[in-house]
């Protein structure tokens, strides 16, 4: 979703907007554009292609200057064009980017528009654009912070003045926004991968600030116009992503990155102890006596997994919601209860006003499961446990979610101890499962011939349905997520028990039927479930272990995966089921890294 990149040197920063823009590609966007100081004017180039293209239309017409900003866009307000596009422009004067949405757009609008001011674009952009100009009082800095205060909503915005060449202002309110900051130059980003290679000391503004970036100043006020002092923090943002390999997308890199990451996100557990959540976890474990998951998309699945590992091994009472509901439901805040986030990027607009939500009601316990050491989410909560599984790139998450799921085993255990409900022995073993779980994972990864083979029937077929039970239900959800967001095949998952209630008149033979189908208390009742579709001329296609005893026949499909593995399967099945989702796409041949209309890090609501 929308980046941002700004800067203000003493030398030519188009190729550091461009290389910054490149960086935060990958969060999805579908226009872009970049925005010079250049002999007293404003100039800009803008693009509803790609970044290369914006970088040839730059070189082209030898656009250069010493201060800037850039921006891949995301559409909210108004369609993917060039004039929706950011820099905004106002009177050839104030150049501005945002990242976020700013909710009383349509009165600021009525307003400008009466003071003058003609809109090029639909955006709710270009208004904070007109404002700031219609403020402007000589001294941007002063300016921007008189306009912000007019804003609701939430904003990331970066902006320049024709009037003062060498001086770049940032505000940020609810989207992410860093400074980066150089010898005798400073920058802006709204995440520190964009200056990679740049510099690597990074300013986290906070909610509210807003920053004077000159060639030699960086001041920043704080939401009530207080100059504050903001930690300068070394940060070796991730190179690394950019390089293929041997593979053709991000997605089957990651995919097969699975035993590596599960390894690093393992790395150093030896054994079970709260503190491998922080330092106060013990104490907190202690008092808790619930937990409430808060989370989006693939990591929300985990958390549904995570429900069925607390509950059982724990005895902790889990409950799990959508960010979204959440944050504007009336629901009944217990204090004693653990709120856990959980979040590949730590920066989901939803996700994060979750928690904001829930500390509002009094729930001061916060902990969150994050793929990003420096995002706000572990900014925000008392108590994280960082994943590793390096930077992903590809939108439809994989590693990410498995490195989820080994830290939520983790917690399930942690809480157990504290509660004194995991022996010495049973510790034991489950350390023994997780470290063993690269070598599982690479053993499933060798299935993938056959996964192929069911990949080339799916490309043909518009529908799916996914079936799991117990543990392996959220995997089955997952499953469908993943076949739907890259094929766009329309998948659906449902508990096994419920295809009597309702999917079951969806079958016939052209419905293929995926099953998640290991060997654990539920699997003969599962095979009753496959029965009914098989009656229905429903083809079954069954991901199985070493121990189901399950038969190939007609109609049933079944690939066995090598090793039955207990309580820890759902991390073994949901890998299939990705490679399942990514070689059907390939079939079909989608954008599997870029699905339409998706993007990376969701930082609006
Ligand atoms: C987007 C991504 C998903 C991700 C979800 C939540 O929809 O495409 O892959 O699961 O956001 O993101 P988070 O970073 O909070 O895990």
């Amino acid at each position: 979703m929308c980046g941002i990149v700004g800067a203000v040197a003493q030398r030519n920063i188009t190729p550091i907007l461009v290389e910054g823009l490149k960086r935060l590609e990958y969060r999805g966007y579908d226009s872009c554009g970049v925005a010079l100081h250049v002999d007293g004017k404003l100039q800009r180039s803008r693009s509803t292609s790609r970044v290369a293209d914006l970088e040839t239309q730059i070189q082209q017409t030898a656009l250069s200057g010493f201060t800037g900003i850039a921006h891949t866009r995301w559409a909210t307000h108004g369609a993917p064009s060039s004039s929706n596009a950011h820099p905004h422009f106002s009177r050839d004067r104030i150049a501005l980017v945002h990242n976020g949405i700013i909710e009383n757009h349509e009165e600021l609008r009525a307003e400008l528009q009466a003071a003058g001011y003609v809109f090029e674009s639909q955006t709710d952009t270009e208004v904070i654009a007109h404002l700031v100009d219609h403020l402007y009082t000589g001294d941007l800095f002063e300016t921007v912070q008189q306009a912000v205060k007019r804003l609701t909503g939430a904003y990331a915005i970066a902006v320049f003045c024709r009037d003062e060449p060498h001086r770049v202002v940032g505000a940020r309110q609810g989207s992410p926004l860093i400074v980066g900051v150089g010898q005798g130059e400073n920058f802006l980003a709204s995440d520190a991968m964009a200056l990679a290679g740049t510099t690597d000391q990074i300013i986290y503004l906070e909610e509210g600030d807003v920053v004077d970036l000159q060639l030699q100043r960086c001041w920043i006020v704080d939401v009530n116009g207080k100059a504050v002092q903001r930690e300068v923090r070394t940060v070796h943002a991730h190179t690394g992503a950019a390089e293929l390999g041997p593979y053709r997308h991000y997605m089957q890199k990651e995919i097969f990155e699975q035993p590596r990451a599960i390894g690093d996100t393992l790395e150093g557990v030896t054994g079970i102890m709260p503190e491998l959540f922080g330092d106060k976890a013990f104490n907190i474990f202690k008092q808790i006596d619930s937990v409430l998951i808060l989370a989006c998309g693939t990591s929300y699945y985990a958390g549904l997994t995570a429900k069925y590992w607390i509950e059982s091994i724990a005895k902790v009472t889990v409950n799990v919601e959508i960010a979204s509901e959440y944050r504007y439901r009336d629901s009944v805040p217990n204090p004693n209860s653990l709120v856990v986030t959980i979040s590949q990027s730590g920066e989901t607009a939803d996700t994060l006003a979750a928690l904001k939500h829930a500390r509002a009601q009094g729930m001061q316990h916060t902990l969150t499961i994050c793929n990003v050491a420096t995002s706000a989410m572990v900014r925000e909560c008392e108590l994280s446990y960082i994943t590793r599984a390096g930077v992903e790139v590809g939108v439809a998450s994989t590693k990410a979610f498995t490195t989820q799921l080994a830290a939520l085993f983790l917690l399930a255990l942690a809480l157990a101890q504290t509660k004194g409900r995991l022996s010495d022995e049973q510790e034991a073993e489950h350390i023994k499962a997780l470290r063993h779980l690269p070598v599982a994972i690479s053993a499933v990864l060798a299935l993938e011939p056959q996964i192929i083979a069911w990949a080339e029937e799916f490309a043909r077929k518009e529908n799916a349905l996914f079936l799991g039970r117990g543990l392996h239900y959220p995997i089955a959800l997952e499953g469908a997520l993943k076949l739907k967001e890259i094929s766009y095949i329309h998948a659906e998952a449902y508990p096994a028990g419920e295809l009597k209630h309702g999917p079951l008149a969806l079958v016939t033979k052209e419905m293929p039927v995926v099953t998640v189908a290991p060997k654990d208390a539920l699997i003969e009742k599962l095979k009753s479930n496959m029965q009914e579709v098989r009656a229905r001329g429903g083809e079954l296609y069954v991901f199985a272990d070493a121990d189901s005893r399950i038969a190939p026949s007609e109609g049933v499909h079944v690939i066995r995966l090598p090793e039955h593995y207990g309580q820890l399967s759902p991390i073994l099945h949901v890998v299939p089921l990705q490679l399942l989702a990514y070689h059907t796409a390939l079939a079909r041949g989608t954008d599997v890294d870029k699905p339409r209309n998706l993007a990376k890090s969701v930082t609006v609501e």
